[in-house]
């Protein structure tokens, strides 16, 4: 019976063996079974009954090796199921998506909540319902990317398309954050790229002023850049916004005192922004009268560019794993 119990196999070869050797016509048991004839008929019941349980025991336990063997599948002796598992190499996140989502939250803190829509537009979100005269150079087939057979259907140039579908659907306060791709159609180099992705903010309420707009962008620039940073706007021109501006910070990478990334000035552009133009508030459905709001659009190419010093646009595009590595560390 303990021979029985005790019996083991490695592999289904080893398991049919031992069906053999105890259980098949000329098994061991089989055997037994046989000489049964020869025991005395005062001993027949009481070993009659042993040799069934015996018959029955060895089934079980061949039974029993069999389906371990079956589920654990180690048919291949190679195979050794108690090893650690092989490290899972894991992807890292892009880094215009690391940036992207960390100018996102800084929004979010400020009461921002998320606006998208959509890559392919049209000329109406995009141009006319920000104030730009028909005639602007930004329409330029040079600098837009139009549908041949649909003149009116265009890659969107900048996210402001995505603040003109929010104040068509929502009457004031609005304060949204938009980011997202946009498309230029200009020849691709270190600097320039057709596409690259843009973060926009509108905030339209009563009594919104150029002052609450300069507050919020040195907040963010402190926020994004360090505490020591510090912020200057100069007098611009957007068809969106009047008065417009563009903003500098003081250079992250020499700390204001001059180097050949802020071509020795002490500092470098962020962001344009302004008060929006009362024209794109009434054309987009909202009385000027009542309400006022401040908008602003940056680019995280640049960004990126002045966070981890990558010096040439192209990278961000060519998915390079090597360049991609680098910012498994920011993930
Ligand atoms: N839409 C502008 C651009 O793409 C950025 C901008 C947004 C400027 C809002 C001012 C206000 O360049």
């Amino acid at each position: 019976m303990a021979e029985v119990e005790a019996l083991q196999a490695k592999s289904a070869t080893e398991v049919e063996a031992l069906r053999i050797k105890y259980l098949s016509k000329k098994g061991k048991i089989t055997a037994l079974m046989a000489d049964f004839r020869n025991v005395s008929a005062d001993q027949k019941r009481e070993v009659g009954i042993k040799i069934n349980e015996l018959k029955n025991k060895a089934q079980e336990r061949i039974n029993s090796l069999r389906e371990t063997l079956a589920s654990t599948d180690t048919e291949d002796e190679n195979i050794d199921i108690t090893r650690t598992a092989y490290p899972i190499k894991l992807g890292t996140r892009h880094p215009i998506t690391l940036v992207k989502n960390e100018i996102i939250d800084i929004f979010a803190r400020l009461g921002f909540s998320l606006a998208e829509g959509p890559e392919v537009e049209d000329d109406w979100h995009v141009f006319s319902s920000m104030n730009f005269a028909d005639d602007h150079p930004a329409r330029d087939m040079q600098d837009t990317f139009f549908v041949e057979s649909h003149p009116d259907i265009i890659l969107r140039t900048h996210t402001s398309s995505v603040q003109a579908r929010v104040m068509e659907r929502q009457q004031p306060p609005i304060r949204v954050i938009c980011p997202g791709r946009v498309y230029r159609n200009e020849a691709i180099s270190a600097r320039a790229h057709c596409f690259f992705h843009q973060v926009e903010g509108l905030y339209v309420d009563k009594d919104v002023s150029f002052t609450d707009l300069k507050q919020v962008l040195l907040l963010f620039a402190k926020e994004m850049f360090g505490e020591e940073t510090k912020i200057r706007l100069r007098p611009s021109y957007f068809p969106f916004t009047e008065p417009s501006a563009e903003m500098d910070i003081s250079c992250n990478i020499c700390g204001g005192k001059g180097c050949s990334f802020c071509k020795h000035t002490g500092w470098v552009e962020i962001l344009g922004c302004g008060m929006v133009h009362p024209n794109v508030l009434e054309l987009n459905g909202i009385d000027s009268k009542k309400y006022k709001g401040y908008a602003f659009g940056l680019g995280v190419e640049r960004i990126t560019n002045l966070k981890y010093n990558v010096k040439d646009l192209r990278m961000f595009s060519e998915n390079d794993v090597r360049f991609l590595k680098e910012f498994e560390a920011a993930n």
